[in-house]
């Protein structure tokens, strides 16, 4: 990760890239043909900018949104600047049990490989609420969701990453945030606290869970031997519709730090990008 002063600047790191750096810079002469690759959350802000520049590196895209209607607009937007584009739209709605193991049986029966699952979507600082499961929200969706999502994919990625020889990736969209949380780390007991709640900390905790996620998933795939890598990533300060819970002072600061979808820094597209 690039400090303030290079996100800030654009100066460029070690690597010759910077936070001014764009997607398809950093993917230039990539041929991604030979993927198919999942993205949640994926008809807006960092997960749209990603399909696309995936599907223009000509990776098969499945893009899961909760709202078809968004993610057919998010198609439509890829599809008028590349023509060719390998773009589907599947509905996945991640606080919720039902619809997460609808969506790999939708998957699933497509018969499709898969090399990459980049768990994206996410929602932050939003008020108490619990998922129709009766989860907290923020940790329903942003961790949840994309524990079971993962679990359930595991079985066709390691098929896909034996049959083809290519290394799959699990990518789990984290922040900086989650060294703010609880005193506790993740409330473990108390996840449904509304007393104690807050919004940032329990975001926080949610983004913790995303990198715990990562560190013991990847630790259990070097242990079998399966030709999968698992990595979280904090993608840089972007001023998406993520923020709309935010503070009018937060999304000032924000808007002083961040760069646009399209201008995330080198360190984290690679990572993003397998690259
Ligand atoms: N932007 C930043 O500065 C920043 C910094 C650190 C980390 N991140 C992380 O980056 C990821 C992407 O954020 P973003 O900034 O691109 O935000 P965004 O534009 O709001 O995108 C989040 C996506 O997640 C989807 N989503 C939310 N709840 C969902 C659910 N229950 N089921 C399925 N999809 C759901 C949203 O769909 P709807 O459109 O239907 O709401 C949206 O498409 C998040 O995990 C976020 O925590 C972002």
């Amino acid at each position: 990760m690039v400090g303030i002063f290079s996100l800030v600047t654009g100066m460029v790191g070690p690597s010759g890239f910077g936070s001014s750096t764009t997607a398809e810079q950093v993917t230039e002469g990539i041929d991604a043909s030979n993927l198919t690759i999942i993205i949640t959350g994926g008809a807006s802000g960092i997960g749209l900018e990603t399909a696309r520049v995936l599907a223009l590196r000509k990776a098969h895209v499945i893009i899961a949104a909760r709202n078809m209607e968004s993610a057919k607009e998010a198609k439509q937007l890829i599809l008028e600047d590349n023509e060719s584009a390998r773009v589907d739209t599947m509905k996945l709605d991640l606080c919720s049990i039902k619809s997460v193991r609808s969506f790999v049986e939708n998957f699933l029966a497509l018969n499709l490989p898969l090399n990459i699952l980049i768990n994206n979507a996410g929602v932050m600082f939003c008020p108490f609420q619990l998922s129709q499961d009766g989860i907290e929200m923020q940790f329903a969706t942003n961790h949840l969701g994309h524990f079971l999502l993962t679990n359930l994919l595991l079985d066709k990625m390691k098929q896909t990453a034996k049959s083809t020889g290519i290394e799959g990736r699990i990518i789990n969209l984290s922040s900086i945030a989650h060294t703010y949380t609880y005193e506790e780390g993740i409330r473990l007991d108390n996840i449904n606290d509304q007393i104690g709640y807050s919004d940032k900390k329990a975001y926080g905790q949610s983004k913790l869970a995303n990198i715990l996620h990562s560190n013991e998933l990847s630790r259990r795939l070097k242990e079998e031997g399966v030709n999968i890598t698992a990595n979280s990533v904090h993608p840089g300060v972007i001023m998406t519709p993520l923020m709309r819970h935010s503070s009018l002072l937060m999304r000032s600061c924000n808007n002083m730090l961040c760069c646009s979808a399209s201008k995330l820094e080198r360190g984290n597209w690679e990572v993003l990008f397998g690259l």
